[in-house]
């Protein structure tokens, strides 16, 4: 696919004006989100919505998340609204808490991959924002990554996956959270969290006053969210702190590159035979964390390393939208004990 010959990094009021015009042309743009870059159309233009399926090389069937301007738009696309909605609306949107509803009858769009429940949230970034209210419409955004690549987080990322399949990427820095946001189904009783992200279970507790179920194997209920996915080139292996240094010390190849967070452990690595550009220090908080990882994946994975290691996070709630990360990063690959 080949029908842009370059992918135009747009700026300013003058580019958030031209993203405007592409999408109310039924062109995709991407743009950042709080989250990550998103690859939007407007969801309301059909042929606009396959264009996303095609640039990304994504199936059919795995719907898109649609991003509002507000919560006046949400009966525009639902057929109800919660009472735990208005809750939930109020504490974090706009912000990265993406809710599934029931669809408003009749909605035929191929935004949904065929379900009977739609995604909504209403994003946080100001550019976003801007775009979505000028256009007064929903846009249908998945992240900007072809099928099962690392999210984008910076535009050049965007630029590297998508250039020849959509025309432009409006230039918004690096995003604040760097991980896609949370998804909370409010479809029945139960509330279920279907994907990790930067708004958490517990809080999302503390707001609603119930409990909210975060089973990570809800996969199933999640069709875009296979199990090996956020996938560099090298392949990802996850090594406990205290295995590190030793599990790199019995490669025979040294060509490795390493995700590390504990000063301990990099100043071993530090002075083992390794590329120093090939060791990479990443914050060892879980916001800081999120906010690095597909970015710091991405530049290692830019060096041909013949693997990535990655020091194991903590498993605590914080940490929840890491792990799940990371571990399809790695698709489930650990060393053995
Ligand atoms: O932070 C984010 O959510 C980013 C930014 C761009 O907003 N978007 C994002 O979209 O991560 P995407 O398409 O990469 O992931 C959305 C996930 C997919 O796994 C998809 O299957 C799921 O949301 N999803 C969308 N609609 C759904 C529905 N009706 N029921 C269940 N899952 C749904
Ligand atoms: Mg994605």
């Amino acid at each position: 696919m080949n029908e842009f010959e370059t992918l135009e990094l747009l700026t300013g009021d003058e580019g958030i004006a031209q993203a405007v015009k592409l999408l109310q042309q039924g062109e995709c743009v991407a743009l950042p989100t709080e989250t990550v870059y998103g690859l939007a159309a407007d969801a309301t233009q059909p042929e606009a919505v396959a264009k996303i399926f095609a640039a990304k090389g994504r199936p059919s069937n795995h719907p898109l998340i649609v991003h509002i301007p507000d919560e006046t738009h949400i009966a525009r696309w639902a057929d109800s609204e919660p009472a735990d909605l208005q809750k939930l609306a109020d504490a974090f949107w706009p912000g990265p808490l993406t809710v599934i509803l029931n669809t408003k009858a009749g909605l035929n769009n191929p935004v949904t991959g065929g379900k009977d429940t739609i995604a909504l949230r209403v994003p946080s970034h100001p550019l976003f924002l801007k775009v979505l209210i000028d256009l007064d419409t929903g846009l249908a955004a998945p992240s900007a990554n072809r099928y099962k690549q690392l999210s984008p987080t910076v535009p050049e990322q965007v630029v590297e996956q998508l250039t020849g399949r959509i025309p432009a990427v409006l230039e918004g820095g690096a995003c604040e959270h760097g991980l896609e946001s949370t998804i909370l189904d409010l479809t029945s009783d139960e509330l279920r969290v279907l994907r990790a992200g930067p708004i958490s279970a517990a809080e999302i507790e503390q707001c609603l006053g119930k409990p909210v179920t975060t089973p990570m194997d809800h996969n199933e209920a999640v069709p875009g969210n296979v199990k090996a996915h956020y996938q560099p080139n090298a392949p990802v292996t996850l090594v406990k702190t205290d295995e590190l240094t030793q599990a790199i010390q019995s490669e025979s190849n040294k060509n490795i590159a390493v995700l590390a967070y504990s000063e301990l452990v990099l100043a071993e690595l530090n002075a083992l035979d390794l590329q120093p550009k090939l060791i990479k220090q990443i914050a060892s908080d879980a916001a800081g964390y999120g906010k690095g990882l597909y970015y710091d994946l991405y530049c290692l994975d830019k060096l041909t390393p013949t693997k990535i290691f990655v020091e194991t996070p903590p498993v605590s709630d914080d940490w929840q939208a890491v792990n799940n990360r990371l571990s399809r990063a790695a698709s489930f690959e650990f060393i053995p004990e």
